[in-house]
């Protein structure tokens, strides 16, 4: 099936605009066909009167001849005039309406791609680059839009154009049109070849464009180390490799662009010429008047340009065929989990793991095998493990970023897998392991996920995680845009930011990964000694490294290499003296103290 049958439930949204604009490329032709016939009126006038002047000629009927001759020649001018005029508005209509229709559908177009992006699973993600994703939704649906304005717009053009003039042209006289629309076929292909170089060699400019690119972008995003390595001359140097590349490629294009319009003067003038020498024969064989011939290279003007396009609108076509293609593949994507499928409940917040298997489709590591626990409402759950054990597959499969290969997570008792995702995760305060901030004001950043929350909720809310004091001091407060063009963070500022972000929802159950690394010992006990009295009725899991950051909760869960090793509370965890016990001891003489390895 064609890729862009996709599209006529677009067209079919927009008839209205679609019908109205075919309608005004009719009438838009039916105004451009009709000066010609009044030229060939005028040139008859002009050579009839001439004949007429030299039998008259000394009679003082000359001037009222003359007058009426003029009087005549400027009606003419004028339809003309007013034609073209109506032409010009008709043309107008249609690109208001067939345009303005493929605005409508490229902004159909990119919300569906969008949407159907949101809807998709992490999985999706970690399987197509950033750019290529970016790369569906400007460029392919530019390309399709190319289609269904400009190109349909043309091609109807053409096809209303050649009716009427070839129409028009025949009833004159069936051998001169025949000679004179001879040369348009090798026109027409002529411009197919050429337009064919012009695209292939405009794709390799794209191409190395998009290097150059992605080259500058890294080199300005690495700045640092490019300057602390001192590597400036040597990345110039590629720089400069690279934008030659460019020059060379635009020049191989320049090359053929400059042939384009040579040509297609070339087959103007040949078919002018022809029109004029077969012409000139049927005048003076009493055929044609010589008004037909003024009118008929009038015609072959009128029909070079469409003819030219043929070819544009062609490869227009196969290149939306082709992207078009691309989005439909996209839009088939089935997402791994559906977020419009669900029960959705309030939640009290407990939690249990059976015999729960993770292994990462894409790289075949078997991440978590057979973990079980259970954890009740208002329990606190500790993860510790080295790097790698695997502390945030678990917490991703309690956000249902992803659902078990093995076992099942149970919420209240129920399969996580019944509930709606998103009703699920608004009762969810998950703090991920590498924070993501929006470049947006540091209001906006904590509101994040709550919206409505109220200024003193903010502000609540950044108490908690420690921030307050933090946020105060900086000139504009609450409204301090981060990011790019913005002040950047600190490591544990952006922790204590997420944190803020997750406790402002009140949720009934807290998922915090590993985000007190980049604290110091001093405030870790801070926000810990806030989470836990935030916490006291909410279910809470917490992954870290340090033991002192899971010591108080109710259940501790050491994982190594996917495994439970040892569960239990710090108390018993110390006196079974086993894996955990090490570690403590070890946290305990150096704080910094890497997990040791197990064995
Ligand atoms: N997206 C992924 N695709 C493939 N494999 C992954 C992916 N994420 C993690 N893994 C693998 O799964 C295993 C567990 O990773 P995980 O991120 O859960 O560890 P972790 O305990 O959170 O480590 P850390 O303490 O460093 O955060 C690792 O071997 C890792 O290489
Ligand atoms: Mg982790």
């Amino acid at each position: 099936m064609n890729p862009l049958s996709h599209l006529n439930r677009y067209f079919f949204k927009y008839r209205l605009r679609f019908f109205l604009g075919i309608l005004f490329v009719i009438i838009s032709n039916l105004f451009g066909v009709l000066p010609p016939q009044i030229i060939r009126y005028s040139v008859d006038l002009i050579a009839e009167s001439i004949q007429v002047f030299k039998l008259y000629e000394h009679s003082s009927f000359t001037e009222a001849l003359f007058s009426q001759f003029t009087g005549y020649l400027l009606l003419f001018a004028g339809l003309v005039l007013l034609l073209s005029l109506l032409k010009g508005l008709f043309m107008y209509f249609m690109r208001q309406t067939i345009i303005v229709m493929s605005r409508w559908i490229e902004f159909d177009m990119k919300n569906e791609v969008y949407e159907k992006y949101q809807s998709l699973s992490l999985g999706f993600f970690r399987r197509n680059s950033t750019g290529d994703l970016m790369a569906r939704v400007s460029e392919d649906v530019g390309k399709v839009r190319m289609y269904t304005g400009p190109a349909i717009m043309y091609g109807i053009n053409l096809i209303v154009l050649f009716a009427f003039v070839i129409t028009v042209m025949v009833q004159v006289n069936p051998t001169l049109t025949l000679y004179v629309l001879l040369p348009l076929p090798i026109l027409s292909l002529g411009i197919y070849y050429v337009n064919n170089l012009i695209l292939s060699r405009s794709t390799a400019i794209q191409e190395q464009l998009a290097r150059l690119n992605t080259f500058a972008q890294e080199a300005f995003s690495g700045i640092r180390v490019i300057k602390s390595y001192g590597l400036e001359p040597a990345y110039r140097a590629d720089f400069e490799l690279e934008l030659d590349e460019f020059r060379r490629r635009s020049m191989k294009l320049v090359k053929v662009d400059a042939l384009f319009y040579p040509l297609t003067l070339l087959l103007i003038g040949l078919s002018t010429i022809i029109t004029v020498f077969i012409g000139g024969i049927q005048v003076s064989k009493g055929l044609i008047s010589p008004g037909n011939i003024a009118e008929f290279v009038i015609y072959v003007n009128m029909l070079t340009w469409p003819v030219t396009s043929v070819g544009w609108v062609a490869s227009i076509i196969q290149q939306a065929a082709a992207s078009q293609a691309r989005i439909n593949e996209l839009l088939a994507a089935v997402p791994d989990i559906d977020l419009d499928a669900g029960i959705e409940v309030p939640l009290k917040g407990e939690i249990s793991f059976k015999n729960v298997s993770y292994t990462y489709p894409d790289s075949g590591i078997e991440a978590l095998k057979n973990v079980s626990f259970d954890l009740k409402p208002g329990e606190t759950l500790g993860i510790i493990g080295r790097t790698g054990s695997g502390k945030s597959t678990l917490a991703n499969l309690l956000t249902r970023l992803f659902d078990p290969t093995e076992g099942v997570v149970l919420v209240d008792n129920a399969a996580l897998t019944s509930l709606h995702p998103g009703f699920y995760r608004k009762q969810i305060g998950f703090v991920p392991q590498d924070v993501f901030l929006f470049s947006d004001t540091i209001r906006n950043n904590i509101a994040f996920g709550s919206m409505a929350a109220e200024a003193d909720q903010i502000s609540w809310a950044a108490e908690q995680a420690s921030l307050k004091s933090t946020i105060e001091r900086l000139p504009a407060g609450y409204d301090t845009v981060l990011g790019e063009r913005g002040i950047t963070l600190s490591g544990g500022q952006k922790q204590r930011l997420s944190i803020a972000r997750a406790i402002i929802k009140k949720p009934t159950i807290y998922v915090i990964d590993d985000c007190l690394s980049a604290l110091d010992t001093n405030t870790e006990k801070e926000i810990l000694a806030n989470i836990r009295r935030f916490t006291n009725n909410v279910t809470s899991v917490i992954i870290s490294h340090r033991v002192t950051s899971v010591m108080e909760a109710d259940r501790i869960l050491v994982l190594d290499h996917g495994v439970v090793v040892e569960q239990g509370q710090h108390a018993e965890l110390l006196r079974e003296n086993g894996y955990y016990a090490s570690i403590f001891a070890k946290q305990q003489r150096e704080p910094a103290a890497q997990l040791p390895e197990m064995d």
